[in-house]
Parts: C-alpha cells; sequence; structure tokens
C-alpha cells in the first residue's frame, strides 16, 4: 500500500537510536524527509549517513527545552518546509523499584517522557508511549506514569484540534531492548543497568508474549508509518500496542 508519505516533511524526537532511528529510517524509505531531533549528535549524524544525502537531516534538540523545540521548527519550516508529522519518540528510564528510585531520576523521567511530549505537540502526530502506561509495570512507577499522561494528553488535544483535521494517536511499544550499535550514548541500552536484561532475562520476559518473542525496532515502525499517513486521517486519540499480545485492552 502506497502510503503516500514521499515528500512528507517529519520531525522524529529521539529519532538518533533504536526504536527513534528504525523509524527514521522507515520515513526515508518511504521518500519523506525526516528531522532527527535529538540530543545526541553523534549518534544522529550516524543515522543521517545511513540514508541519501538530503533525506535526514540531524538537528540538534532538547525536548525538555521549549526555547530549543521551537528553534528546531523555525529551522525546518524555513529551510525545508511546513512540518506534517511528528513522532514523539524520545524518552527514557531506568528500570528501578518505586521507593529505590532517587528524585533526579524520576525529574528526569518527567522532564522527557512529560514535558517533551507537551512542547513538542504540533502537525499530525504519532507519540510513542508504552504498555506500561496502558497496565503499570512493575519497577517503572512514574514512567508509567509518564507514558499514561502521554496517552490522556494525545485523546484530549485530539478532541481540541480534530476540526483542524490535525491527528494525535499512540503506539505503544512493550519490551525492546536495544543493540550497542544502535543505541545512542543517552540510550538506557547503553546504560550499565540495561546488563540486567540478560539472554536468560529476554528469554523469561518473551514467554510473558503470547506471540512467544520480544519485538524488535522494526516490528513497530509499520504501525508508526500508517498512523502517521493520509490513510489514517480518520484514525485519531487511539492507543495501538504493539507488543505480541503482551497487553490486550
Ligand atoms: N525499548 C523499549 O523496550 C520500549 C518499550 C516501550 C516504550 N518505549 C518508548 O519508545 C521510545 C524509544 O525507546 P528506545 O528504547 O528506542 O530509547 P533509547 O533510549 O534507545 O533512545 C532514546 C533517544 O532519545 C534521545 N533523547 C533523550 N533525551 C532527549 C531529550 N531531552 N531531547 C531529545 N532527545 C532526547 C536519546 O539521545 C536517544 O537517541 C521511548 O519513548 C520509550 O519510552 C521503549
Amino acid at each position: 500500500m502506497d502510503l503516500g508519505l514521499s515528500g512528507k516533511v517529519v520531525i522524529v524526537t529521539g529519532g538518533a537510536s533504536n526504536l527513534g532511528r528504525a523509524i527514521t529510517l522507515g520515513f526515508a524509505k518511504e521518500g519523506a524527509r525526516v528531522v532527527i531531533a535529538d540530543v545526541d549528535d553523534e549518534q544522529a549524524r550516524k543515522v543521517e549517513s545511513e540514508a541519501p544525502s538530503g533525506t535526514i537531516i540531524a538537528r540538534h534538540t532538547d525536548v525538555t527545552d521549549w526555547e530549543s523545540v521551537s528553534s528546531t521548527v523555525d529551522f525546518v519550516e524555513s529551510s525545508i518546509g511546513g512540518v506534517h508529522v511528528l513522532v514523539n519518540c524520545a524518552g527514557w528510564t531506568i528500570d528501578r523499584l518505586f521507593m529505590e528510585k532517587p528524585r533526579s531520576e524520576w525529574e528526569r523521567e518527567i522532564a522527557i517522557d512529560t514535558w517533551g511530549f507537551i512542547n513538542t505537540v504540533r502537525a499530525r502526530i504519532v507519540s510513542i508511549g508504552s504498555d506500561a502506561g496502558r497496565m503499570g509495570e512493575w519497577r517503572e512507577a512514574v514512567y508509567s506514569g509518564t507514558k499514561a499522561s502521554v496517552i490522556a494528553m494525545s485523546k484530549s488535544i485530539a478532541r481540541e484540534v480534530g476540526k483542524h483535521g490535525i491527528t494525535l494517536n499512540v503506539v505503544c511499544p512493550g519490551l525492546i531492548p536495544g543493540s550497542p550499535e544502535t543505541s545512542g550514548r543517552e540510550s538506557v541500552w547503553a546504560s550499565e543497568q540495561s546488563k540486567m536484561f540478560t539472554p536468560e532475562v529476554r528469554e523469561k520476559a518473551a514467554r510473558a508474549y503470547p506471540l512467544r518473542r520480544l519485538g524488535t525496532p522494526d516490528d513497530v515502525v509499520p504501525a508508526v508509518l500508517l498512523l502517521a499517513s493520509d490513510r489514517a486521517s480518520y484514525i485519531t486519540g487511539q492507543t495501538l500496542s504493539v507488543s505480541g499480545g503482551y497487553t490486550m485492552i
């Protein structure tokens, strides 16, 4: 199916690493012009070089900072054209029991996952939520709260802006381990903490998924591309789990 994404201008926040990287490359393959809005310039340039020159543009952006986001939007509008699609993918968490998490980690989750969403909402929007935000995840209390708020805020804003033809939808992955080759320095998958996801832990986790495997970044791309396309122009305020049946709500 031709999704009609060729020539569209797309911003992918957190587009340098893991899921964001796969989504960025997915739009580029469809012929879209993609701007990676990320704090990790080195990793963003790496992804930029994976597509034909000029298709992907890396632009340093901190989604927690309104000025930084506005400057990126101004840059895109003046140098490429109006933004058709925003994919809200930047996110952060560390897997830890609520009572053991230091305040600095809660604050980072709220700054990136909640304020990052609020600061960037414009155009046709697909946000990467999480099944944690639908069901509440063990060791992910504040993160689950930030993702639940992305789901609820998307619905509220979808009601307000629908009359302008603007849609907001949320795609919720399950556990998708990143790899060192495709994850940037800010990625949780580059942190010491991710070493807890040993092959044995991953195998055990996979058994909780009806499809009996963990997802990959590429598993998430088709749903994002569809919801970002005009083919999905009558879908708004929806939450779609792409998680091998882990969550069925
Ligand atoms: N990987 C999973 O298991 C999983 C599961 C469910 C949901 N998600 C969600 O999917 C999204 C991507 O996850 P991932 O595993 O690819 O993450 P990741 O940590 O590998 O990548 C996140 C990217 O966001 C960037 N980033 C961090 N802070 C930023 C900021 N302030 N401004 C701009 N960019 C910033 C990082 O540099 C990195 O490139 C996140 O929203 C995450 O919560 C991931």
